[in-house]
């Protein structure tokens, strides 16, 4: 595991949570990101100054590790060629082309936890 992952998620976990627990909440330094593998899809999520933040790890442009981005004002910016990109919406902030899919992210007991319906089409298929 790089520096920049939390974890790895495999299958479908819990069967029965709405919630799908993805690492620990103190591994991810605020206002940086670290990414979590889902099923084979790479996971970004952002420790925001008010909460929590996940999104597609892999930039729309050309792939980048956007959970390796700098984040500031609630933006990230791709490490590879800069391209903005909101942490509240997904969308580009400073040019044409499609924005990031984001993710319900919420931490309990110290853990992050992914909402299992926004990622339906991320899990592999049950066994
Ligand atoms: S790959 Fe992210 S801006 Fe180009």
């Amino acid at each position: 595991m790089s520096v920049a992952e939390i974890g790895a998620v495999t299958g479908r976990g819990e069967p029965n949570s709405e919630w799908l627990r993805i690492g620990r909440a103190s591994d991810v330094p605020l206002l940086e990101g670290r990414s979590v593998d889902v099923g084979g899809w790479r996971i970004a999520v952002f420790r925001l100054p008010d909460g929590w933040v996940a999104a597609d790890h892999a930039c729309p442009h050309q792939g980048g590790p956007l959970g390796d981005g700098i984040v500031a004002d609630r933006c990230v910016t791709c490490p590879l060629h800069n391209q903005r990109f909101s942490l509240e919406t997904g969308e580009r902030q400073d040019a044409e082309g499609p924005g990031v899919r984001m993710y319900e992210v919420r931490e309990r007991a110290g853990q992050l936890e992914l909402r299992r319906a926004g990622l339906a089409d991320r899990l592999e298929p049950a066994a």
